[in-house]
């Protein structure tokens, strides 16, 4: 099939390349010059594994091309993945002006039967708003469709959980769309992977509802560490003993620092800006958003409670991204905890695999704030260590250099990624444990 991408960030450029590699031809456009040029020699400007020799590949055997001009995006095909950003707005709302800009567009350019599909993550009843601008817009009387197919993918995997969905939403309300999808996603149908199909507003509805479960779990876990803590039980027998529980399921229970990222943050503000637009309040998640950002300060709490004063002290950060996988720090616990302790007047040396490039960004730096190569650099004469996220390499860190290197073997946790009983030797901290 023929399939045209608008927007070429996490969302779209791994929908755009994925649906290449399934054997599409696909049409990419996105509107920033910088990322375009580096996309069409095969460099994503994101980091996500396996996504680099994929682009590469498909763009050698010609299935995938980039551009800047939509006319031409939106004539190379009659299917439309909107894959825009829906960015948090002051009051909290999803700001749609980039739908909106991309559903104007579509009704200036179209030129024939169209099926609009918003992979965007929009509140509810969004598709009604494009039906009606493009229906507003539109320089002639052609037939089109909106559907919504929201994205399930997680940053860090995003290309692995395209390949493999747990399941796809479908919101659809015309036969002919039903066939794309169907035409479209048959690589998946066939291979088991479930295609639920639905009216577009339970699609929109859907996606926010999945997120915001998801953003609730984690608090959850996130209050019984904090009970932990105060009763002396390690968090991770209940969260071993309540999600080997199959309606309970043992995923997103891992006590932290909180959730961060680019879509938990905005959606379950979104969600309850949803809710109050219907007159509901909806308690529940803004519960999960004030132990979410509590989860920050009770880091910091513990780490003056460990160190008492952070000024002049020679601190380590591992991690900075708002999770492993990903160089995506929008909404990371790290720039709180950064923040705080350069505020605090602290040393640091901070190192991430992959997004320290995006974090200089927000804290350049300076002769008391400086970025690191490896992980054991960072470690030099440090009175203390914070993990901040989870990456892989951290966990398999060579502890006996580690103690080597820093000048107080003291190491603060808010991922829990090491078992307590082999921290000996370390004057050892971490999250509800
Ligand atoms: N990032 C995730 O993990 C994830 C997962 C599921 C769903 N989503 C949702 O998918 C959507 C996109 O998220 P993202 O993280 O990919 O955002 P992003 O900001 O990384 O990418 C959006 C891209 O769209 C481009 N763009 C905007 N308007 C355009 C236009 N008119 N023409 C061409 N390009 C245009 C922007 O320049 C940007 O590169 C959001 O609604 C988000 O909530 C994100």
């Amino acid at each position: 099939m023929k399939i045209t991408v608008v927007g070429a960030g996490y969302v779209g450029l791994v929908t755009a390349t994925c649906f290449a590699e399934l054997g599409n031809h696909v049409l990419c456009v996105e509107k920033i010059e910088s990322h375009l040029n580096k996309l069409k020699k095969g460099i994503p400007h994101i980091y996500e594994p396996g996504l680099e020799e994929m682009l590469k590949k498909n763009l050698e055997e010609g299935r995938i091309k980039f551009s800047t001009d939509i006319k031409e995006a939106i004539n190379f095909s009659e299917v439309i993945f909107i894959c825009v950003g829906t960015p948090q707005s002051d009051s909290g709302k999803a700001d749609l002006s980039q739908v909106e800009a991309v559903s104007r567009q579509i009704a200036e350019f179209m030129d024939g039967y169209k099926l609009v599909i918003e992979k965007s993550t929009v509140p509810v009843n969004t598709h009604q708003w494009v039906k009606k601008t493009i229906s507003r817009y539109a320089a002639s009387d052609l037939d089109f469709d909106v559907a919504s197919n929201p994205e399930f993918l997680r940053e860090g995997s995003a290309v692995f959980d395209f390949m493999n969905p747990d399941r796809i939403v479908a919101g659809v309300e015309s036969d002919r769309a039903r066939q794309i999808f169907e035409e479209l996603y048959e690589p998946f149908t066939k291979k088991g992977h479930p295609l639920l199909m639905t009216s577009p507003a339970a699609a929109e509805l859907i996606k926010h509802s999945a997120n915001s479960f998801l953003a609730m779990k984690i608090s959850y876990i996130n209050m019984i560490a904090q009970l932990c803590e105060k009763v002396g039980v390690d968090v991770n027998m209940i969260a071993q003993g309540i999600g080997l529980d199959e309606r309970v399921g043992a995923k997103f229970l891992n006590a932290g620092i909180g959730y961060g990222g680019s879509c938990f943050p905005k959606d379950v503000k979104a969600f309850i800006k949803i809710a109050e637009d219907h007159g509901l309040e909806f308690g529940l998640l803004r519960e999960t958003e004030k132990i979410n950002a509590n989860m920050r300060r009770v880091f910091l709490d513990k780490v003056e409670e460990i160190l008492w004063i952070n000024k002049d002290k020679h601190i380590a950060v591992w991690g900075l991204a708002f999770k492993p996988g990903t160089d995506d720090i929008r909404e990371a616990p790290a720039i709180d905890i950064v923040g705080e302790l350069v505020k605090n007047g602290a040393n640091l040396r901070l190192y991430d695999p992959e997004a320290a490039a995006n974090f200089k960004q927000l804290f350049p730096e300076n002769e008391n704030l400086q970025y690191v190569n490896d992980k054991y650099s960072a470690l030099e004469n440090a009175d203390a260590l914070l993990i901040i996220t989870e990456w892989d390499e951290f966990q398999e860190a060579d502890l006996d250099r580690v103690k080597k290197l820093m000048k107080l073997p003291i190491i603060i946790d808010g991922r829990n990624i090491f078992p307590p009983e082999k921290m000996q030797g370390f004057e050892y901290y971490s999250m509800g444990r």
